[in-house]
């Protein structure tokens, strides 16, 4: 059984994801996290984001990289967003992702283009959002959970900014698959969204 769950920074589909791995008892990939992984790689080493992604996207990064805290800061996000636009770095990234959705077994992935592009016969998709404003709150605490300092106005404005290059690339654009369904989390508590989550996977499945 393999679950896809897409949507925009901080809509919820990272903890939708975990949950959905436990109940079901699947393994579970952040996908955002390989994409962070070569936006870091890339500025400790002071490389263009524009010519050396592809490059450092395709060479190995050691696993103790995917705990590292810069990972999750905004500026990172950013930055991943700036290279997951690059077709070399999504190729690169593409074999990982699917070789991991093909273990025995299956397994849950998030991300931006998992139903529509990395397993696009998954067995069930979901497709979670949340306005701009709740989004960017819950990133903030985040944050903040990891030690780090948050400017929720700034936060609103990097959000919208990111949902605009990561809707508008021509590469694997963030966008709902056609057979995915919508679970819009503004409203909803945790609890709620897994609820409704694990609802709409049984109703696929
Ligand atoms: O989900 P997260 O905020 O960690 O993702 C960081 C960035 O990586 C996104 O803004 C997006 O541009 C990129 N990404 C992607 N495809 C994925 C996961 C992340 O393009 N499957």
């Amino acid at each position: 059984m393999i679950v896809a769950v897409d949507g925009p920074a901080a809509s919820g589909k990272g903890t939708i994801a975990r949950a959905l791995a436990a109940h079901y008892g699947l393994p579970h990939l952040d996908t955002g996290l390989l994409y962070r992984a070569v936006a870091l790689t890339l500025k400790r080493a002071g490389g263009d984001p524009e010519s050396e992604a592809d490059a450092v996207a395709a060479t190995d990064f050691p696993a103790t990289l995917l705990t590292d805290p810069e990972l999750r800061t905004e500026a990172t996000g950013a930055l991943a967003s700036r290279v997951s636009a690059h077709g070399g770095v999504r190729a690169a990234l593409k074999a990982r992702q699917q070789a991991f959705a093909g273990q025995a077994g299956g397994a849950v992935l998030d991300g931006r283009d998992i139903g529509t592009v990395i397993v696009p016969d998954a067995d069930a998709k979901l497709y979670v959002t949340a306005s701009p404003q709740v989004r960017a709150d819950r990133r903030a605490r985040e944050m903040e959970q990891h030690g780090l300092a948050a400017d929720r106005e700034a936060m609103i404005a990097e959000i919208v900014a990111r949902d605009a290059r990561d809707m508008g690339r021509d590469n694997a654009p963030l966008m709902q698959a056609a057979d995915a369904d919508l679970l819009d989390t503004s409203d909803l508590t945790i609890a709620e969204a897994v609820q409704k989550a694990i609802a709409l996977v049984d109703a696929r499945v």
